[in-house]
């Protein structure tokens, strides 16, 4: 499974970038508004950092705002992907973006008919937001399953982006539901590493190594 990062946060990605796990970034204007930079600078960093996908998202609501903001964002690097919001508007924007060869990633999806939808349009991703979909009482990973066994019964290209992740739970059944992506929050991916047993074993073995050395043999 790919491992993306979901944050506008230079740093962030710069540190996960360095333990040679990172496939990608999502940004969101949540995200980027809360970076408190100008937008576009932002992105180039992100671009710069980053050879992966990196999806950047539209503000257009309508087709035509988003087919042309699309094709701007496009011209910033090979790997920009369209980030569009899922709905009608969109739906005609991702067919007319994947027609001229860009990728789309279809956001905001909380069913599997959605999806379906975004697969059928074109997308090259499609988000699921689990995390928001168990707020409001419903299971995440149930449409994730949903959409996985849909795009294999038809051969669908498109990726399954888990997304709106929460807790280091939420990757480990995304990952076992055969999603192809999980994007996430840095606080995760670092709840991800650690373990408290990783760390009281560390401990131990450096303690008695210390007493190893402490009774003089020869090491
Ligand atoms: C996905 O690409 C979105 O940026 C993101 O996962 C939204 O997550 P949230 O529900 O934590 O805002």
């Amino acid at each position: 499974m790919k491992l993306f990062i979901d944050t506008a946060n230079v740093e962030e990605i710069r540190k996960v970038s360095a333990l040679g796990i990172l496939d990608g970034v999502t940004t969101n204007p949540t995200l980027l508004a809360k970076e408190g930079r100008n937008p576009n600078d932002v992105a180039r960093e992100i671009l710069a950092l980053v050879p992966g996908p990196v999806s950047l998202e539209v503000t257009a609501l309508d087709a035509e705002g988003m087919v042309s903001q699309g094709k701007e964002l496009a011209t910033l690097a090979s790997n920009v992907v369209v980030k569009i919001p899922m709905g009608a508007e969109g739906l005609r924007a991702t067919k007319r973006l994947s027609d001229a060869d860009i990728a789309v990633n279809m956001t905001l999806v909380f069913s599997a008919n959605q999806a379906l939808l975004a697969a059928k349009a074109g997308a090259r991703y499609v988000s699921p937001f689990v995390g928001r979909i168990d707020d409001v009482g419903q299971d995440g990973m149930q449409v994730v399953q949903e959409i996985a066994d849909i795009f294999r019964n038809y051969d669908f290209k498109c990726e399954i982006l888990a997304a709106s992740i929460r807790h280091p739970q939420h990757v480990l059944q995304a990952a076992r539901l055969g999603a192809d992506i999980a994007t996430v929050p840095y606080a995760v991916i670092e709840q991800m590493v650690k373990h408290p047993l990783t760390d009281i074993g560390l401990q131990r073995f450096m303690k008695d190594w210390e007493s190893l050395k402490a009774a003089k043999v020869n090491i």
